[in-house]
């Protein structure tokens, strides 16, 4: 027997997503975006309106996108619910240290350990959705989340996935079956 729950927004896991920008004195933001996802293979859009970073983006076109690790948990959170509208010295609070990528106008946050540096590609508004969407123009990852052929072990990235029904962070869990793989044998 199903239970009816209602309208929410069942998706589970949800990404926990260091959204890295600059400001207008180059000062860094650092917002976490959980409704965010990877379209096609070099392209990533966010639902995030309002914020420090948006006004941040708008001027800067460019922004990192980092993988929150659980050794970051503090961190992350706070960077969920402090807005550097607010709090000027925000990311400064953290203790963390950001050096400008090589590529985009943005920051790339040392202690993550895996970060997409992005250019502001458009902004998607319709009644429905607002959604800023960003080219991938190159990952950088820590040796650490590498195997030993220099792909990225996502065993080894500890990364915080967002539990939306318990309001909770949790750690990426075990490998359950190969992907395009564990459903080979229906196909005889
Ligand atoms: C777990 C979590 C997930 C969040 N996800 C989003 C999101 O996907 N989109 C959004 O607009 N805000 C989201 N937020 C809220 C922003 O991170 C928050 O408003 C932040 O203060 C914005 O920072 P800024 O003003 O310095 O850019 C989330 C907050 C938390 C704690």
């Amino acid at each position: 027997m199903k239970k009816e729950l209602g309208v929410i927004p069942a998706v589970y896991p949800l990404p926990v997503l260091m959204i890295g920008t600059y400001d207008e004195n180059g000062v860094p933001d650092v917002m976490n975006a959980a409704w965010g996802t990877v379209c096609d293979t070099d392209k990533i859009a966010l639902c995030i309106e309002g914020h420090k970073t948006n006004e941040n983006i708008a001027k800067t076109k460019a922004f990192t996108v980092a993988l929150a690790d659980a050794a970051h948990v503090k961190e992350a959170d706070y960077f969920g619910i402090a807005s550097a509208k607010k709090t000027p010295d925000k990311f400064a609070r953290t203790g963390l240290t950001a050096e400008k990528s090589a590529r985009v106008n943005a920051p790339v946050i040392d202690e993550f350990p895996l970060t997409m540096e992005c250019e502001f590609i458009e902004e998607v508004e319709t009644e429905n959705l607002h959604m800023v969407v960003g080219k991938i123009v190159n990952v950088l990852a820590d040796e650490a989340v590498l195997d030993e052929k220099g792909n990225v072990d996502a065993a080894k990235l500890n990364a915080l996935v967002y539990d939306h029904f318990g309001r909770c962070y949790r750690v990426a869990g075990e490998r359950a079956g190969g992907a395009w793989h564990a459903g080979k044998d229906l196909m005889k």
